[in-house]
């Protein structure tokens, strides 16, 4: 059993745990919303000064919430890619640091793997394989998730991740940030079939489909002209309801169809879903009543655990440790970086 203080900086977050192998014992998370909603949308600058103002203080409110002393943990583990590189770099050198001051093992890990592993940490009887869908603000992808360490990236997005189409369609709409939850909450009062929206396919050379590769942009430009159409003819009343829900409909029914594919492809039988959009409630309904319809499994980690947190890194790094894995201290951050 490894006990791992881990550190989360890689967007707007600034996320301290402690772990033991996959029991949270603290979990600490500074969101930084209220200071990027202004800008409507996170300010890479802005992102890093907030998290040097706050990791301090997450450390002590995370070694003193689980009441532990730094001779009780194992090893450091810090998110070291990808993200934004001025934030990673905060969460990086505080635990290079820390690992330096207590003696200590270093760990680093991939935010991506990460996410999958927040799904062990809700249900620790999961096993692999299994697939992994993560959406969130900045990533969609589809992932085969074999064993520890071993996985294979089976779709992603060509353009925008499926967060950041809620979030800008969101500011078409009038809403303000993050998006998704505003939409998802007038959603539930719209037609879904309002307005029939493209699923963005993305097409092959052979004149088909890619199977599990997702496009969010002429989604995205299909509100948009939709949303000066109905202006020119209404004035400024917008069905910002019916908008929302056609929306979200579709962004389920894309997201639900290649996470599908790629479960009956590969032969798993479960499917685990991590990121902030895994709180959309349309998503949830399609997923699981398809997956239902194929006889797979489907989970959906709690919100806290779907969203950016430290917990997960911790996961994740303890498994690792375990296996005898160890970072260098030289190992450096780096802002994109294949799982
Ligand atoms: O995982 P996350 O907290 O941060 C990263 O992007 O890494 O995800 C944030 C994204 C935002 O784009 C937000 O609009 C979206 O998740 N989101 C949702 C919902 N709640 C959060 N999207 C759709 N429906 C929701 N209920
Ligand atoms: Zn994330």
């Amino acid at each position: 059993m490894a006990t791992i203080l881990a550190i989360e900086t890689s967007c707007d977050e600034t996320a301290v745990a402690i772990v033991n192998n996959c029991e949270v014992h603290s979990n600490i998370v500074a969101s930084q919303i209220d200071v990027h909603r202004v800008y409507g949308g996170v300010v890479p600058e802005i992102a890093s000064r907030q998290h040097l103002e706050m990791i301090n203080l997450c450390i002590e409110q995370s070694l003193s919430g689980a009441e532990y002393q730094w001779s009780q943990i194992d090893a450091i583990a810090a998110t070291v890619a990808p993200g934004l590189v001025g934030s990673l770099m905060v969460g990086v050198t505080a635990a290079k640091t820390l690992a330096i001051i207590h003696n200590k093992p270093f760990l680093g890990v991939h935010h991506l793997e990460g996410h999958i592993y927040a799904s062990y940490l809700n249900d620790p009887q999961l096993k692999p394989p299994f697939i992994c869908l993560l959406v969130s603000g900045g990533h969609t992808s589809l992932i085969y998730v074999k064993d520890c360490g071993i996985y294979e990236m089976l779709g992603s997005t060509r353009d925008d991740a499926a967060g950041e189409a809620f979030d800008k369609v969101a500011r078409l709409l009038g809403l303000s940030y993050p998006g998704g939850p505003a939409i998802d909450r007038i959603a539930q009062t719209g037609n879904t079939e309002a307005f029939p929206l493209p699923e963005g396919r993305i097409s092959t050379p052979e004149g088909g489909y890619h199977p599990y590769d997702s496009s969010f942009s002429g989604l995205k430009t299909a509100v948009l002209r939709l949303v000066n159409k109905l202006q020119t003819e209404n004035g400024q009343i917008l069905p910002i309801n019916d908008l929302a829900a056609s929306f979200q409909a579709t962004v389920a029914r894309a997201l639900t169809k290649r996470a599908i594919a790629c479960a009956l492809d590969y032969g798993v039988k479960t499917i685990a879903v991590g990121g902030g959009v895994a709180a959309n409630s349309a998503l949830r309904q399609h997923l699981t009543a398809a997956a239902a319809n194929h006889d797979l499994d489907v989970h959906f980690p709690p919100l806290k655990l779907c969203t950016d947190n430290a917990a997960m890194i911790g996961c994740a790094a303890a498994d690792h440790f375990n296996r005898g894995h160890r970072s260098s201290l030289s190992l450096a951050v780096q802002s994109r970086l294949p799982i």
